[in-house]
Protein backbone atom coordinates (compact mmCIF):
# COMPACT_ATOMS: atom_id res chain seq x y z
CA UNK A 1 0.00 0.00 0.00
CA UNK A 2 1.36 3.00 -0.71
CA UNK A 3 0.76 6.16 2.02
CA UNK A 4 0.03 9.53 1.20
CA UNK A 5 2.12 12.66 2.66
CA UNK A 6 1.41 13.35 6.19
CA UNK A 7 -2.00 16.13 6.11
CA UNK A 8 -1.99 17.98 8.86
CA UNK A 9 -6.03 18.88 9.55
CA UNK A 10 -5.29 21.41 11.79
CA UNK A 11 -3.37 24.00 9.87
CA UNK A 12 -1.28 26.66 11.69
CA UNK A 13 -4.20 29.81 12.80
CA UNK A 14 -3.46 33.06 12.04
CA UNK A 15 -1.13 33.82 14.41
CA UNK A 16 -2.35 37.48 14.50
CA UNK A 17 0.17 40.82 15.39
CA UNK A 18 3.10 39.99 17.21
CA UNK A 19 2.16 40.90 20.94
CA UNK A 20 5.74 40.03 22.22
CA UNK A 21 7.81 42.00 24.34
CA UNK A 22 10.15 44.20 22.16
CA UNK A 23 13.21 41.89 22.73
CA UNK A 24 11.34 38.82 23.58
CA UNK A 25 13.48 35.83 22.16
CA UNK A 26 10.92 33.78 19.52
CA UNK A 27 10.83 30.00 20.04
CA UNK A 28 13.62 28.39 18.84
CA UNK A 29 12.84 25.12 16.99
CA UNK A 30 13.30 22.30 18.74
CA UNK A 31 13.15 19.75 15.92
CA UNK A 32 12.73 20.05 12.01
CA UNK A 33 12.22 17.53 9.81
CA UNK A 34 12.48 18.36 6.21
CA UNK A 35 12.02 16.64 3.24
CA UNK A 36 11.98 12.94 4.60
CA UNK A 37 11.03 9.90 2.47
CA UNK A 38 10.81 6.76 4.07
CA UNK A 39 10.36 3.68 1.81
CA UNK A 40 10.16 0.43 3.34
CA UNK A 41 12.27 -2.88 2.39
CA UNK A 42 9.13 -4.18 0.75
CA UNK A 43 8.81 -1.04 -1.79
CA UNK A 44 6.12 0.85 0.50
CA UNK A 45 6.52 4.53 0.47
CA UNK A 46 5.37 5.58 4.12
CA UNK A 47 6.74 9.06 3.90
CA UNK A 48 7.04 11.61 0.83
CA UNK A 49 8.58 14.79 1.46
CA UNK A 50 8.06 15.32 4.97
CA UNK A 51 8.54 18.80 6.66
CA UNK A 52 7.70 19.57 10.29
CA UNK A 53 9.30 21.94 12.46
CA UNK A 54 8.38 21.63 16.11
CA UNK A 55 9.40 24.91 18.17
CA UNK A 56 9.21 25.28 22.15
CA UNK A 57 6.40 25.28 23.73
CA UNK A 58 4.14 24.09 20.59
CA UNK A 59 1.49 21.00 21.00
CA UNK A 60 1.73 19.66 17.47
CA UNK A 61 -1.34 16.85 16.47
CA UNK A 62 -0.11 14.84 13.08
CA UNK A 63 -3.86 13.88 11.37
CA UNK A 64 -4.38 11.95 8.85
CA UNK A 65 -6.36 8.38 6.85
CA UNK A 66 -5.02 4.91 8.64
CA UNK A 67 -1.92 3.89 6.91
CA UNK A 68 -0.61 7.67 5.98
CA UNK A 69 2.53 7.54 7.77
CA UNK A 70 1.66 8.84 11.27
CA UNK A 71 3.63 6.36 12.99
CA UNK A 72 6.42 6.29 10.97
CA UNK A 73 7.12 9.75 11.02
CA UNK A 74 6.94 9.62 14.48
CA UNK A 75 9.43 6.45 14.90
CA UNK A 76 11.61 8.82 12.71
CA UNK A 77 11.89 11.79 15.18
CA UNK A 78 12.09 9.85 18.29
CA UNK A 79 15.37 7.48 16.51
CA UNK A 80 13.28 4.20 16.22
CA UNK A 81 13.66 4.70 12.55
CA UNK A 82 16.39 5.38 9.96
CA UNK A 83 15.09 8.13 6.74
CA UNK A 84 15.37 6.83 3.60
CA UNK A 85 16.26 10.16 2.13
CA UNK A 86 15.94 13.96 3.84
CA UNK A 87 17.17 14.75 7.24
CA UNK A 88 16.16 15.21 10.23
CA UNK A 89 17.67 17.75 12.98
CA UNK A 90 17.58 18.48 16.66
CA UNK A 91 18.45 21.77 18.41
CA UNK A 92 20.48 23.13 14.97
CA UNK A 93 22.56 19.97 14.99
CA UNK A 94 22.32 16.89 13.01
CA UNK A 95 20.24 13.96 14.38
CA UNK A 96 22.83 11.79 13.71
CA UNK A 97 25.51 13.84 15.43
CA UNK A 98 23.76 14.83 18.63
CA UNK A 99 22.31 11.26 19.13
CA UNK A 100 19.96 9.90 21.63
CA UNK A 101 21.84 10.60 24.96
CA UNK A 102 21.69 14.50 23.44
CA UNK A 103 18.13 15.06 23.54
CA UNK A 104 16.01 13.91 25.93
CA UNK A 105 12.72 12.83 24.50
CA UNK A 106 9.88 10.70 25.66
CA UNK A 107 7.67 7.93 23.39
CA UNK A 108 4.14 7.03 24.00
CA UNK A 109 3.24 3.90 21.96
CA UNK A 110 0.00 3.41 20.86
CA UNK A 111 -0.25 -0.08 23.43
CA UNK A 112 0.75 0.95 27.24
CA UNK A 113 3.81 -1.84 26.81
CA UNK A 114 3.74 -1.58 30.60
CA UNK A 115 5.80 -4.91 32.30
CA UNK A 116 3.22 -7.14 33.42
CA UNK A 117 5.22 -8.59 36.39
CA UNK A 118 6.06 -4.76 38.14
CA UNK A 119 3.76 -2.97 39.82
CA UNK A 120 2.77 0.39 38.39
CA UNK A 121 5.61 1.78 40.25
CA UNK A 122 7.94 0.18 39.49
CA UNK A 123 6.77 0.17 35.77
CA UNK A 124 6.81 4.35 36.15
CA UNK A 125 10.05 4.32 37.28
CA UNK A 126 11.94 2.05 34.66
CA UNK A 127 13.51 5.12 32.71
CA UNK A 128 14.89 6.70 35.77
CA UNK A 129 16.45 2.97 36.73
CA UNK A 130 17.96 2.62 33.75
CA UNK A 131 19.49 6.23 34.09
CA UNK A 132 20.51 4.81 37.23
CA UNK A 133 18.99 7.95 38.89
CA UNK A 134 18.99 5.73 42.31
CA UNK A 135 16.61 6.25 45.35
CA UNK A 136 16.59 9.55 46.37
CA UNK A 137 13.50 11.38 47.54
CA UNK A 138 13.37 13.18 44.60
CA UNK A 139 13.06 10.39 42.32
CA UNK A 140 10.10 9.45 45.07
CA UNK A 141 8.45 12.51 44.07
CA UNK A 142 9.05 12.59 40.94
CA UNK A 143 7.36 9.61 40.36
CA UNK A 144 4.70 10.79 42.69
CA UNK A 145 4.09 13.85 41.06
CA UNK A 146 4.22 11.71 37.72
CA UNK A 147 1.42 9.84 38.54
CA UNK A 148 -0.72 12.43 39.93
CA UNK A 149 -0.38 14.37 36.72
CA UNK A 150 -2.16 11.28 35.13
CA UNK A 151 -4.50 10.78 38.06
CA UNK A 152 -3.48 7.43 38.80
CA UNK A 153 -2.41 8.70 42.54
CA UNK A 154 -2.92 5.50 44.88
CA UNK A 155 -2.86 2.79 42.29
CA UNK A 156 0.92 2.28 43.04
CA UNK A 157 1.07 -1.16 44.19
CA UNK A 158 -1.38 -2.47 41.40
CA UNK A 159 -0.42 -4.52 38.77
CA UNK A 160 -0.99 -3.31 34.96
CA UNK A 161 -3.75 -6.18 34.91
CA UNK A 162 -5.77 -4.49 38.07
CA UNK A 163 -6.09 -1.51 35.54
CA UNK A 164 -8.45 -0.22 33.16
CA UNK A 165 -6.98 0.13 29.45
CA UNK A 166 -7.22 3.58 29.88
CA UNK A 167 -5.56 3.67 33.20
CA UNK A 168 -2.81 1.28 31.78
CA UNK A 169 -2.18 4.03 29.19
CA UNK A 170 -1.86 6.40 31.69
CA UNK A 171 0.47 4.98 33.44
CA UNK A 172 2.34 4.65 30.15
CA UNK A 173 2.36 8.40 29.95
CA UNK A 174 3.33 8.62 33.34
CA UNK A 175 6.06 6.62 32.62
CA UNK A 176 7.41 8.87 29.75
CA UNK A 177 6.47 12.64 32.29
CA UNK A 178 8.68 11.04 34.96
CA UNK A 179 12.10 11.50 32.99
CA UNK A 180 10.61 15.64 32.48
CA UNK A 181 11.23 15.13 28.41
CA UNK A 182 12.37 18.12 26.59
CA UNK A 183 9.63 16.68 23.80
CA UNK A 184 7.14 13.99 24.00
CA UNK A 185 6.02 12.24 21.18
CA UNK A 186 2.52 10.28 21.56
CA UNK A 187 0.93 7.74 19.38
CA UNK A 188 -2.55 7.95 19.21
CA UNK A 189 -3.98 7.91 22.63
CA UNK A 190 -7.34 6.73 22.10
CA UNK A 191 -7.92 4.45 25.24
CA UNK A 192 -6.20 7.11 28.04
N1 LIG B 1 7.89 -2.20 9.10
C1 LIG B 1 7.19 -1.95 8.00
N2 LIG B 1 7.48 -2.58 6.85
C2 LIG B 1 6.80 -2.32 5.71
N3 LIG B 1 5.80 -1.42 5.64
C3 LIG B 1 5.45 -0.78 6.75
C4 LIG B 1 6.12 -1.00 7.99
N4 LIG B 1 5.56 -0.20 8.93
C5 LIG B 1 4.60 0.48 8.32
N5 LIG B 1 4.53 0.13 6.99
C6 LIG B 1 3.63 0.69 6.00
O1 LIG B 1 3.86 2.08 5.93
C7 LIG B 1 2.65 2.79 5.76
C8 LIG B 1 2.52 3.79 6.88
O2 LIG B 1 2.34 3.07 8.10
P1 LIG B 1 2.18 3.82 9.49
O3 LIG B 1 2.16 2.78 10.54
O4 LIG B 1 3.22 4.87 9.59
O5 LIG B 1 0.75 4.50 9.30
P2 LIG B 1 -0.17 5.31 10.33
O6 LIG B 1 -0.50 6.62 9.69
O7 LIG B 1 0.49 5.35 11.65
O8 LIG B 1 -1.46 4.41 10.36
P3 LIG B 1 -2.51 4.15 11.57
O9 LIG B 1 -3.36 5.40 11.68
O10 LIG B 1 -3.30 2.99 11.07
O11 LIG B 1 -1.72 3.84 12.83
C9 LIG B 1 1.56 1.74 5.70
O12 LIG B 1 1.27 1.51 4.33
C10 LIG B 1 2.17 0.52 6.33
O13 LIG B 1 1.67 -0.67 5.76
MG1 LIG C 1 -0.02 4.54 13.54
Amino acid sequence: MTATKIMPLNPAPDPGPDTREPGAIAPRPVLQVSGVDKIYGNGTVALKGADLTVKQGEFVSLLGPSGCGKSTLLRIMAGLGQVTTGNVRWWEQDYGVVGSRGRKLAFVFQNATLMPWARVRKNVRLPLDLEHAGKSEDVEQKIDDALGMVGLKGFDNSFPRELSGGMQMRASIARAMVTEPNLLLMDELRGA
